[in-house]
């Protein structure tokens, strides 16, 4: 397997993993998507992993109840597969201290609004989209950032802007926004991928 090894983590769908993977197919593709880890054992994400012949895994509070057990065990899953990067698309849990040590500044999330507008605790799927409705902000979009310790703080990469329209409901919203998810993450994860291919092994962290 060529290029950046990148992991994603998704809890549902799986459209943003889709995405990654298609771009991840271009031949001239810095990254290869060698990982995909799921909370949800009937997530889309698995089976569209499973599918393209991407190594699964089911690792959750059931497989693992002890929190720092299952730190442990994605940690140890994200080392095996030698993953450079991390991206938590639609990963609706918080990935613990450990994982979140051994992979500082390389783990990648996209949350569905402009942050730091609409984030934090809570703030993933419809909540996000109902509280910008309720707002008034007549622009919305996807941002890609960072994770750290806390929910979703971090250093922010890139955004794009979506209108909101009148009539719009949280479900309308999100798929426009998802739509712009699905250029933005592919984008920031391939520029990423490509500094890192550049920067000589084993440090290649750019940023
Ligand atoms: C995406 O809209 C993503 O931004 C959001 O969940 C959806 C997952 O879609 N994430 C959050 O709300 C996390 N704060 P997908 O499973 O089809 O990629």
């Amino acid at each position: 397997m060529s290029g950046v090894h990148v992991a994603v983590l998704a809890s549902h769908n799986g459209s943003n993993l889709r995405a990654l993977h298609r771009t991840s197919l271009s031949p001239d593709s810095p990254f290869t998507i060698s990982l995909v880890i799921s909370n949800n054992s009937g997530s889309g994400a698995l089976a569209f992993a499973r599918d393209a012949g991407i190594p699964a895994l089911h690792l959750s509070g059931s497989t693992h109840p002890e929190p720092e057990l299952l730190d442990a065990a994605i940690r140890s899953a994200l080392t095996a597969h030698e993953t450079d990067l991390v991206v938590t698309a639609g990963y609706m849990k918080k990935l613990g201290p450990r994982t979140r040590a051994e992979y500082t500044s390389r783990i990648v999330n996209v949350h569905p609004a402009l942050l730091p507008r609409h984030g934090g605790k809570g703030m993933y799927g419809n909540a996000v989209h109902e509280a910008v409705l309720a707002s008034g902000d007549t622009v919305s979009g996807p941002t890609v950032h960072l994770v750290t310790e806390d929910y979703d703080a971090g250093p922010v990469l890139a955004q794009a802007r979506v209108p909101v329209v009148p009539g719009d409901t949280a479900e309308s919203l999100a798929e426009r926004v998802l739509v712009a998810e699905h250029d933005l993450l592919p984008a920031v994860v391939r520029r990423l991928a490509a500094s890192m291919s550049h920067t000589p092994t084993p440090h290649r962290r750019p940023w």
